[in-house]
């Protein structure tokens, strides 16, 4: 008996001939729209294509035909070429659009587009520290600062100094530490009382109101920094050093009296602000508190650091410290801290901020 022909699996080939035919010219189309550029077919990631567009000088239709088989084949999650010609075209370099292309949403980027060519964000986004989310803040503060180092205007976004004083405040986490910092924008717990307090000798300080304390450490190299002074003829004492957050209070208060709040703020630190209440801060005095012009004050400014002991407030830093300057306040940080301070001749902010944050 003839045997019944196979229809169905006649029909099943004819139909995968018929893919075939139109399959394979496409694939061969495509495959040869990359051929030029087989290096790049490897590539996944948007660096690499933007450092290959750059470094090979590939028209912008060949990349974006890689990355249209790119995404076919599923080597790339999400496309975003038009972006990298547009930013090419504006005139950023591949760093640049690498960077943007990480840290900026679609929105932002579109947003970027539409405006001309941005020279300052170009070298912004060179700086290491350089944080997208505060561009629109550097630029405020360099609009006031027009002198300042993009690094430096960096830093100080990252300190808050642009920000009102006590604006955006956070808790510092660690007030034991010598290089515990304190400023407009950071603060010490309420009751936060260091554990190694000394009471301090009259033949140091000046404890008329009440014995001055001091933490330990700091109390030690306070003796010898003024026993060394007083051999060589020079005679000073700690007027004030710890307060609580009361004390401050009150002394804040106090002040406000007789001031304007702005003034007040000028000179005196709100409640949970000051570096008194940290235990390792010095008021100084002769007769009356040690000011620039006393022979006291340059034998201090020359002097300090050797025992470990920083001027805090110096003039010419206010828009730093964001305190007016006090020539008698210094702080106790340690001898190596307080030489590298000295040496550097930098705030104990910019200390803080290139040494100490961003070693942790
Ligand atoms: N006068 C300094 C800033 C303080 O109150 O701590
Ligand atoms: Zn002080």
């Amino acid at each position: 008996m003839k045997k019944k022909p196979n229809y169905k699996l006649r029909r099943r080939v004819a139909l995968i001939v018929l893919i075939l035919i139109i399959l394979i010219p496409i694939l061969i189309i495509n495959s040869a729209k990359i051929s030029h550029i087989p290096t790049l077919y490897k590539y996944r990631e948007y660096k690499d294509i933007v450092n290959s567009l750059y470094g090979a000088d590939f028209t912008n239709d060949e990349v974006r035909n890689l990355m249209e088989v790119l995404k076919k084949n599923k080597q790339l999650n999400e496309i975003r070429y038009d972006f990298i010609i547009e930013l090419k075209g504006k005139g950023y370099s591949k760093e640049s659009i690498n960077y943007l292309l990480i840290h900026l949403n679609r929105s932002e980027i579109t947003k970027l587009i539409s405006k001309k060519y941005d020279e300052d964000l170009e070298e912004y986004i060179k700086i290491e520290d350089f944080d997208y989310d505060k561009y629109d803040r550097y630029v405020a503060y360099q609009k006031k600062h027009k002198n300042l180092k993009k690094e430096d205007i960096i830093l100080r976004v990252e300190l808050k100094i642009d920000l009102d004083n006590y604006e955006d405040a956070e808790e510092i986490e660690d007030p034991d530490s010598l290089l515990a910092y304190v400023n407009r924008h950071r603060y010490i717990n309420k009751n936060y009382e260091p554990s190694d307090l000394v009471e301090m000798d009259d033949k140091y300080s000046n404890n008329y109101y009440g014995v001055n304390k001091l933490r330990s450490e700091a109390y030690e190299h306070f003796k010898e920094m003024v026993d060394d002074a007083n051999s060589q003829g020079i005679e000073f004492v700690a007027e004030t050093t710890y307060r609580s957050f009361d004390d401050q209070e009150t002394i804040y208060n106090n002040y406000s009296y007789e001031h304007t709040r702005e003034e007040t703020d000028k000179y005196a630190a709100r409640p949970g602000y000051s570096e008194h209440e940290l235990g390792t801060a010095i008021d100084l005095s002769n007769v009356w508190y040690i000011e620039e012009g006393d022979e006291e004050y340059e034998w201090i400014r020359k002097n300090c650091y050797k025992y470990g002991f920083i001027m805090r407030y110096k003039k010419g830093k206010e828009d730093i410290t964001k305190y007016a300057a006090e020539d008698w306040h210094i702080r106790y940080v340690g001898v190596k801290n307080a030489t590298l301070i000295h040496n550097k001749n930098i705030t104990f902010d910019e200390y803080w901020y290139k040494y100490v944050k961003k070693s942790n």
